[in-house]
């Protein structure tokens, strides 16, 4: 009888180990599926190089205070600004955004437009 207990307990403590091993290897299966690891990557460091101190200076004052009350979101963040990439793009590419200011330096446009194409090709 000792040695059916041990034994099941044994199979036991094989189960458990064979099942967190297993959820190990399934890591990968976080990544959203349909997102391009490598595409994905691009854009977030495109984003921390290029864009992400742009955007802190000049769109988050504005848009914490905007976004806070319509319970959105800013860009201060690259997933945040991840799912605005096409509308940030419009915004400062007809002028509208930053709102009330001068229109954005042609440089600064193609930023948010190379953030854009970067966005669209990660799924
Ligand atoms: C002076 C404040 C202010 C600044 C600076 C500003 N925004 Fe906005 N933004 C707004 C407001 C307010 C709206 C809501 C629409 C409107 O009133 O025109 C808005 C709307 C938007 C929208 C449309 C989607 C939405 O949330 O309604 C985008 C995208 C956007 N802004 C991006 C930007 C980006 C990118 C910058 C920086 C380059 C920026 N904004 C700078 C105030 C601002």
């Amino acid at each position: 009888m000792k040695q059916i207990l041990f034994l099941s307990s044994l199979a036991v403590f094989f189960l458990l180990t064979s099942c967190s091993s297993s959820g190990g290897d399934d890591d990968d299966g976080m990544i959203p599926s349909g997102d391009d690891p490598v595409a994905l990557k691009a854009a977030q460091d495109y984003y921390d190089d290029n864009l992400k101190t742009f955007i802190a200076d000049n769109c988050v004052s504005c848009h914490e205070n905007y976004h806070n009350k319509s319970n959105a979101s800013n860009y201060g963040s690259f997933a945040r600004a991840r799912a605005a990439a096409t509308s940030m793009f419009n915004q400062v590419n007809s002028g509208s955004m930053p709102k009330g200011g001068a229109k954005l330096p042609q440089d600064d446009i193609d930023k948010f437009e190379e953030f854009r194409d970067l966005i669209n090709a990660i799924n």
